[in-house]
């Protein structure tokens, strides 16, 4: 039973699913993954100012059309949330509404000189917040000392299984992979827009993994999504810093 907790199948909220159609497509691909519990988590940032209460309206509506249409499937509700300085003000959506898990998104080309301080707030409200794709983030690619620092501060990453499969190019495959191997990773996630150009490879992702490092390591994130939907904590590995 394998659980996502990034992709953007809710209809009509974001650049992910259009219609209701199309999000039932990305769902039946999603459970053709072997994946039946999903975390939806449409951006909030300045262009989809998503509120929670959409979020959930939509689950809600999604979860009984796919009781309705025998899919075997569970949505959740959650948010990618972009990050910036008056995030803390703003009314957050954990991640299956666990009160725990927040993902969080950095700006794609650099590198806020906020998010020590950002990162350290959130976990003062006891949160523990999971940084989306930093594979994709150009600064971080040239800068890994900043990973690691951002994972000695407690903060979890999740790498994207189209990333680890060179989706996204040879260099953020290369740099997904040196993050693996340094066991920096916490999570693997879809981050699924679409059938057609970000489909869930989430199973392809872990076939991958398992081939190139462990079964083990691949049981260990599918155990740690597993812990984000019951909002409980987990052992992470100690990493080689
Ligand atoms: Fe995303």
């Amino acid at each position: 039973m394998l659980v996502d907790i990034h992709n953007h199948i809710l209809p009509g909220l974001d650049d992910g699913a259009a219609t209701v159609e199309q999000s039932l497509m990305l769902i039946a691909n999603a459970a053709a993954n072997g994946i039946k519990h999903i975390v939806a988590t449409p951006h909030q940032d300045e262009t989809y100012k998503n509120k929670s209460l959409i979020v959930y309206t939509k689950v809600r509506e999604m979860n009984a059309l796919l009781l309705e249409k025998n899919i075997p499937v569970t949505l959740y509700a959650g948010m990618e949330i972009l990050l910036n300085e008056s995030i803390l003000d703003n009314n957050l959506l954990t991640l299956a509404n666990s009160g725990k898990y927040l993902l969080i998104e950095l700006p794609n080309n650099h590198f806020p000189p906020y998010l020590f301080d950002v990162l350290y707030k959130l976990q003062l409200k006891g949160l523990i917040p999971i940084i989306a794709h930093p594979e994709k983030n150009a600064f971080l690619l040239q800068n890994k000392d900043k990973v690691l620092e951002i994972v000695a501060r407690g903060a979890l990453l999740q790498i994207t299984a189209g990333s680890v499969l060179g989706k996204n190019g040879r260099k953020i495959k290369a740099f997904s992979n040196q993050l693996l191997k340094e066991q920096l990773v916490h999570f693997i996630a879809s981050d699924a827009h679409s059938l057609r150009h970000r489909p869930f490879l989430l199973n392809k992702a872990y076939e991958y993994i398992e081939s190139k490092y462990s079964t083990d390591l691949v049981e260990y994130f599918k155990e740690n999504a597993k812990h984000v939907l019951k909002g409980s904590e987990f052992y992470v590995l100690d990493t080689k810093r």
